[in-house]
């Protein structure tokens, strides 16, 4: 049923990878702040936002479109509501960092039927549909089906993490959280991409992944994925926008005793 709409984002996710990918170490990025100096956006940010906006209401000109960099746009009152992030690891793409990643998910009637999240550099792509399995394709390789890590304790886990934009002004940043955790965790990644994070974590290169204060765009697609991977997203506080802890069920047990 939601095959065509599969075919079409991942089309769209290669076409905004050849855009990343045009600018990415090109001195050309004419990089400014948002709301502050950890915050930034370049060209390639807004040129990919504008291609996917431009693409999706060519072919279903009634959708709404939510986007980080120009927020809600379209048909209010539609069922459907596509939910991406342009480029997602900016600061990694404004230092030359290879990991970054477009991400695109769709949602009807409040729940996400498709997620789609391409890293251009590193060739990766990761997609699903609801209740049809998560998937990885490397390349021009066959696409093969991805599943969460069965890690079952921290001192053998690999797990993700990141910081909010508010981190300089708000003591609430998770650098608390990162202090409890280290000493019982294998070892900790911050890979500047949260879809990438989720993907990592669907696809069992993490062991688990938390992070705060995230944004729908930069989860929408990443959840879906992991769920369809056999794996758990856990809201673990309100407060701070999206705050997720995502691994298996056994592995979320644990983390959950050290973050707050
Ligand atoms: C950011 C990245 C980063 C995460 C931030 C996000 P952006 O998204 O996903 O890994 O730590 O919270 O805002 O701004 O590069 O799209
Ligand atoms: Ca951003
Ligand atoms: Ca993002
Ligand atoms: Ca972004």
């Amino acid at each position: 049923m939601y095959s065509e709409f599969l075919d079409f984002a991942i089309n769209l996710a290669r076409e905004v990878g050849k855009i990343q990918l045009s600018y990415f170490r090109s001195g050309n990025l004419d990089i400014t702040t948002k709301t502050n100096v950890s915050d930034i956006v370049t060209r390639a940010d807004k040129e990919c936002e504008e291609y996917i906006v431009k693409e999706i209401f060519a072919t279903y000109a009634d959708h709404k479109i939510l986007g980080e960099e120009g927020g809600f746009r379209g048909n209010e009152a539609s069922e459907y509501m596509w939910v991406v992030d342009p480029l997602d690891g900016t600061t990694n793409y404004s230092q030359g960092l290879p990991i970054f990643a477009v991400s695109i998910g769709l949602v009807h009637k409040e729940q996400t039927i498709l997620g789609v999240v391409y890293a251009p550099y590193l060739k990766e792509l990761f997609y699903a549909v609801k209740g049809g399995g998560a998937y990885m394709q490397c390349g021009d390789n066959e696409a093969l089906d991805i599943r969460v890590a069965d890690k079952r304790s921290l001192d053998c886990s690999v797990i993700g993490t990141g910081f909010p934009y508010d981190k300089g002004v708000n003591a609430d940043n998770n650098s608390d959280n990162v202090a409890r955790i280290v000493p019982y965790v294998r070892d900790l990644r911050r890979m500047g991409s949260a879809a990438y994070d989720l993907c990592a974590v669907a696809a069992g290169m993490l062991d688990g992944y938390w992070e705060m204060t995230l944004n729908l765009w930069d989860v929408c697609a990443g959840n879906l994925i992991v769920q369809e991977a056999g794996g758990v997203i856990f809201n673990y506080r309100l407060d701070r926008k999206i705050s997720i802890i995502a691994g298996n069920g056994t592995i979320i047990e644990e983390i959950k005793r050290y973050i707050q």
